[in-house]
């Protein structure tokens, strides 16, 4: 079944990238940083990934112009990208190739480039590709780890060890117990423990949550340990919370809001309905008001 953009208006920026500046402009306007990520996921067509690789290489081109143009730092905008789309499911050495050659133009651009992280079924080939371009690209490539994964407290030791940037998330896709934490109060418990060693010996970690009592727990870190406001970043979804993005930045945090678009945002939208009872009432009351 197709649903109409309407539904998704909220959390997804436009269905193309011309449609998604203006919003990108009243992020950027309000002193928010902000990371692009072009929908789509696990593609099983080698075309499909290639025309989407081209699309990402112009998304660089494109986003880097407009950051030039409006005078910000590089570090105002970057992108993310999931690496199923580029082939990953397919063939990981024509995936890496895809991924090299973003990673070669956004070096030029001087923009950063965030792996995003997916399901258990590509979590190591996720972290191998990023292993196998990151030291060509140490300051243009970082990864994400998910705090309710049973593995992540080794995935966090090894990027201390490789001073590599990484987003700090709770998870978002269905795992089984076997591979991941399932209750809140454990995943939070493990996610402050990743915080803490990210922000104390990790290099400009991204701490991507909605969520006030992981917010409240970083920001005591930080001070106990004088970890710098521009040490590190807050990170959230595009739709979500945006006075508490605003009031964040208020205090002398960085808060990089991570803002989708495209056509394929039907899994997206889909992660965040089954995240929050309250994501639902937000798409309803967009469809009552018309
Ligand atoms: P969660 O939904 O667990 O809510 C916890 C509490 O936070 C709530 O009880 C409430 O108190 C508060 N809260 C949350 N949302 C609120 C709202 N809208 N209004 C008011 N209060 C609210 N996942 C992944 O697997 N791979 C990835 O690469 C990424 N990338 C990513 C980037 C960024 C920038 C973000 C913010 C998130 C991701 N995620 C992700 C998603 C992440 O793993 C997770 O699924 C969601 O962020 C939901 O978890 P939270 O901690 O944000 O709050």
């Amino acid at each position: 079944m197709t649903l109409p953009f309407a539904l998704a208006r909220r959390f997804v920026a436009g269905e193309t990238l011309a449609d998604a500046l203006p919003a990108v402009d009243r992020l950027l306007d309000d002193g928010l940083y902000v990371t692009l990520d072009l929908l789509g996921e696990y593609v099983d067509d080698p075309a499909r990934a290639a025309a989407f690789s081209d699309e990402y290489v112009a998304l660089v081109e494109t986003l880097a112009a407009h950051r030039d143009v409006r005078g910000l730092n590089p570090h105002a905008a970057s992108i993310s990208i999931k690496l199923s789309m580029i082939g990953q499911v397919i063939d990981e050495d024509a995936c890496e190739a895809h991924l090299r050659r973003l990673l070669d133009r956004a070096r030029e651009a001087d923009m950063f480039v965030r792996l995003d992280m997916e399901g258990t079924d590509i979590t190591q080939s996720t972290l191998d590709l990023f292993e196998r371009v990151y030291p060509d690209y140490p300051d243009h490539v970082g990864t994400v780890l998910q705090a309710y994964l049973h593995r992540t407290a080794a995935d966090v030791a090894r990027m201390i060890e490789l001073n590599a940037r990484v987003r700090l998330c709770k998870g978002a896709y269905k795992e089984p117990p076997a591979l991941a934490y399932q209750d809140m109060p454990t995943i939070r418990w493990h996610y402050r423990q990743h915080a803490r060693r990210l922000l104390t010996e990790g290099r400009l970690p991204g701490i991507a949550t909605h969520d006030d009592e992981l917010i409240a727990a970083v920001k005591q870190i930080a001070a106990d340990h004088g970890v710098a406001r521009d040490a590190f970043e807050f990170q959230m979804l595009y739709g979500l919370r945006p006075e508490t993005q605003r009031q964040i930045v208020r205090e002398g945090y960085a808060m990089r809001v991570y803002v989708p678009y495209g056509t394929e945002w039907q899994p997206y939208f889909t992660r965040r309905l089954r995240e929050r009872k309250e994501n639902v009432f937000f798409v309803l009351k967009a469809l009552v008001k018309g």
